[in-house]
């Protein structure tokens, strides 16, 4: 049975929910589920926007249907080639085989390495600014490369001034019934899923969302139509300013994470003294993160969010404990920038962590590392305190 949504008189949402993967992209935790968002225009001619993943093609292809109601569908705009958004391509050109795909060149060659049918006889190849005309509605292409993949690009509508967004302004989170951004809580209930997802996904790729967002910054934008989560209709400019400090890597709030990685507890013990003379100076919502159980996605968000980090680690087998080494190396690869970063290290025979974190640290762009690393020999002793304090102090300075 379908499960559609109107979006205007002629524009469905004939997307679908998992709450049943575990992983997104086989590595991300997504426990509040995603959704795969598909969009049908239906003008004199009918156009879906994208497809979605293989998980909901059943559910997705009798939306499909419904909506069409016995017309054939003419076009699919393809703005995104990665398989949670194409995987149902195959079969909907089976289905539709006098349907067009509407494309960049470079999407054809994604979809020559993805499938064998032949796209060049089926392709209407776009490129930016290019136009077309589907009856009241007009539409025209964006190029967004490496917003994800190189051949994204986004299509509006300059019709009804609706921009479909490709993985742009998407987020985890299955859909609950409710569409619209509008009707959620979305900055209590969704905006740390959605910064997951864009920091995780998109967020090494800053330089090209900001080409994208201010291309975007010359169209008149009624409506939000990402790839994932819900559609946008009030408030954009709200979202849009989200995504331009996490695109130029400037810190959302002035916040502090503590990250630490301790095996006994005794590097876990001076993280929590530090945290009690943050908050004792005055700092509020402080976030603490054991990074041996919390996932490297979780982490990354955070340190986004955050303007200070205060990282924690054990030496470990004569280097830095791994899941630390990890998350540092994830920083780095996410092109993190700009932060203010204080340390404290821990060893039992030979204390090299701090050593470590503060060459990776020197590896990232325009990260200030603090003096006053707080050096523990397997646990804190008598008159340890003030050095935790005095790093407290100094973290809480940076701040101001
Ligand atoms: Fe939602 Fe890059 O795919």
């Amino acid at each position: 049975m379908y499960c559609v949504k109107t979006i205007k008189e002629d524009l469905f949402w004939v997307g679908g929910t998992d709450r049943r993967l575990a992983l997104f992209e086989n590595a991300f935790p997504i426990p509040r589920g995603v959704s795969y968002n598909s969009y049908v225009l239906m003008d004199e001619k009918t156009v879906l926007f994208d497809t979605v993943d293989r998980a909901i093609s059943q559910q997705f292809f009798e939306n499909l249907e419904a909506v069409l109601n016995g017309r054939s569908l003419d076009y699919v705009v393809v703005d995104h080639m990665e398989p949670d958004h194409c995987a149902t391509l195959g079969e909907l050109v089976a289905r539709y085989p006098d349907m067009q795909v509407v494309c960049n060149a470079k999407t054809v060659s994604v979809i020559k390495q993805f499938y064998n049918f032949d796209i060049d006889a089926k392709a209407v190849v776009v490129k930016e600014k290019d136009t077309l005309t589907t009856g009241k509605h007009t539409l025209t292409f964006v190029m967004a490369p490496m917003v994800h993949w190189p051949e994204v690009m986004v299509t509006y509508d300059m019709t009804d001034k609706i921009l479909f967004s490709a993985d742009a302004f998407g987020t985890f989170g299955a859909m609950n019934g409710n569409l619209f951004a509008d009707e959620v809580n979305f900055e209590r209930d969704w905006l740390d899923d959605a910064r997951r997802y864009y920091t995780n996904i998109v967020g090494k790729f800053g330089p090209s969302v900001q080409t994208l967002l201010k291309k975007a910054s010359a169209l008149e934008i009624e409506m939000l139509c990402p790839l994932h989560g819900p559609v946008w209709r009030e408030n954009i400019g709200w979202y849009v300013d989200k995504y331009l400090t996490w695109s130029s890597y400037a810190p959302e709030e002035k916040a502090v994470m503590i990250a630490y990685g301790s095996i006994y507890g005794n590097t876990e013990n001076a993280a929590n003294i530090l945290a009690c003379r943050l908050a004792d100076l005055g700092v509020k919502n402080i976030a603490m993160y054991d990074v041996s159980s919390t996932h490297p996605s979780y982490l990354i968000s955070e340190a986004f969010r955050c303007s200070h980090m205060v990282l924690a680690s054990v030496t470990y087998n004569g280097g830095l404990f791994s899941y630390m080494e990890h998350f540092l190396s994830d920083l780095k690869a996410h092109g993190l920038q700009n932060r203010t970063v204080a340390l404290i290290e821990n060893g039992s025979w030979g204390i090299l962590s701090g050593k470590i974190m503060g060459e990776a640290l020197a590896g990232m762009k325009n990260m200030n590392v603090l003096e006053g690393t707080v050096s523990i020999k397997s646990s804190l002793k008598d008159g340890q305190e003030a050095s935790l304090e005095a790093l407290a102090k100094a973290v809480w300075e940076s701040m101001q």
